[in-house]
């Protein structure tokens, strides 16, 4: 686990205000991604640290604050509890070394950066003094035990889950609010997973094989024992290894490409899973992608792992749209969609904060759109990989049925549809289909 004290020589005080300012502007609509792109190199992993922290503890932090606080503090008071508490919470208490003191000073200390009252620094100390007291381990008891807390979730997002999960939604919520693994896919053009294992063990990292999801065998995942900083992964620059969750790495090898098939990838920054086509075969790649920002990553990823060649465009352009499209028929396409990313929660643990109920439909309505122009550009007996990461059914097997009913000409072959989160993988669908006839 990453100890937060080594994270930076930021002090802590100004680095509880910096992530409690964040959180704030989570809860004002903003997406912690942007907020943090904002930041100095220097502020920018404790202050990442901190702020996930707040937000994957929110239910707990929340729970001590309600009863510790009969009438709810102030805005900034809030935030900056909630980025002080998880400090001391049991769970994560072997991942930070700063002692209790030192949390309660230095949370103080924050607090005089935007007030200069008593009270709210009366108030922060005096909470931050009992839950250390709440939270220190019994007599004589040397590990803490695992306190588990789950997600938060809004109303209607628990309700969905509730009555698609009835038997695992809250299991969910607790493995959504745990962080999440570093896990790896070895370039096998480079390395085999055993001797890419071998240079991370010499390098001091302990890996282990992930060797299966959802029963599909990926031949390149490792979970690390620990996470460390990309730099520190043997031959990272040059394209050894890519970070990507385990239940990523279903797309490219359920597509399966051949050399020289044309293939789109429909929706592809920042290029993860167009990196990992590229990896299985030298197909004639299209990489498609709408956003102008996000557009730059795919190359900078391409290049890092020399995949960068002449098979392979690069295209800006609408995948709901044909105007982008030269009439060229694909053998294969990958069709990643925008979603709610509700199963992704464990690496972007502001995402149940921001999301509204609404967006479920409009998001729906934008994959069928997708779905459907995508269909038109497929070859005769080409595939089409429907992939979000997402848990509401809304944007998984439902859109499955409505476009296996809408197009006669759809076949579904065999993939593994709904894909819950775990402490490996994060959630997904998968939804493979074959156009049988023109
Ligand atoms: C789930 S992400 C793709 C992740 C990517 N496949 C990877 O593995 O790295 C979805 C992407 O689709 C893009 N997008 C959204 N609507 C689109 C559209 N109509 N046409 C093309 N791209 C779109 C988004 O900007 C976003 O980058």
């Amino acid at each position: 686990m990453t100890d937060q004290k080594k994270l930076s020589s930021l002090p802590l005080y100004e680095a509880i205000t910096i992530a409690a300012q964040a959180v704030g502007e989570v809860l004002s609509g903003r997406s912690l991604t942007e907020v943090l792109d904002e930041l100095e190199p220097h502020e920018r992993p404790i202050v990442q640290s901190l702020s996930f922290d707040a937000l994957r503890k929110w239910v707990r932090s929340h729970e001590l604050i309600k009863e510790l606080i009969p009438k709810a503090p102030p805005p900034e008071v809030d935030h900056l509890l909630s980025v002080a508490i998880p400090l001391f919470l049991r769970s994560n208490v072997d991942d930070n070394s700063y002692a209790t003191h030192t949390i309660v000073d230095q949370a103080v200390k924050a607090c005089s950066e935007y007030d200069k009252t008593m009270y709210a620094k009366g108030l922060v100390n005096a909470v931050l003094r009992k839950v250390s007291l709440m939270e220190k381990p019994a007599e004589g008891e040397k590990a803490y035990p695992p306190d588990p807390i789950p997600m938060f979730a809004p109303p209607w997002w628990r309700a969905n889950l509730k009555r698609n999960y009835p038997k695992a939604w809250q299991a969910i919520l607790f493995s959504q609010a745990k962080r999440a693994p570093l896990i790896l896919r070895v370039n096998q053009r480079q390395y085999t997973r055993t001797e890419y294992q071998a240079l991370l063990s010499e390098a001091g990292i302990t890996s282990t094989p992930i060797d299966e999801v959802a029963g599909i065998v990926l031949p390149g995942a490792l979970v690390l024992g620990a996470p460390v900083p990309v730099g520190e992964l043997p031959h990272f620059y040059s394209g050894a290894v890519s970070v990507q969750d385990a239940g990523a790495q279903l797309a490219a090898l359920l597509l399966a490409p051949k050399a020289g098939e044309l293939v789109l990838d429909a929706c592809a920054a920042p290029g993860g899973k167009t990196a990992h086509l590229l990896e299985l075969a030298e197909c004639k790649m299209t990489a498609l992608e709408l956003d102008g920002e996000r557009i730059g990553k795919i190359s900078g990823n391409l290049d890092r792992l020399h995949l960068h060649a002449d098979n392979v465009k690069i295209v800006r352009g609408d995948a709901s749209k044909a105007a982008w499209w030269d009439g060229a028929l694909f053998d294969k396409i990958l069709l990643d969609a925008p979603c709610s990313a509700s199963g992704i929660v464990s690496r972007h643990p502001d995402i149940p904060f921001l999301r509204r109920e609404a967006d479920i439909k409009s998001l729906q309505q934008r994959q069928r759109a997708i779905l459907s122009q995508a269909w038109k550009m497929l070859k005769p007996n080409g595939l089409m990989l429907y992939v979000t990461c997402s848990i509401f059914p809304e944007e998984g097997e439902e859109q499955a049925l409505w476009f296996a009913a809408e197009h006669s000409n759809a076949v579904r072959l065999g993939a593994p549809g709904q894909i819950l989160p775990t402490a490996v993988n994060d959630g997904f669908f998968y939804a493979l289909f074959k156009k049988n006839g023109p």
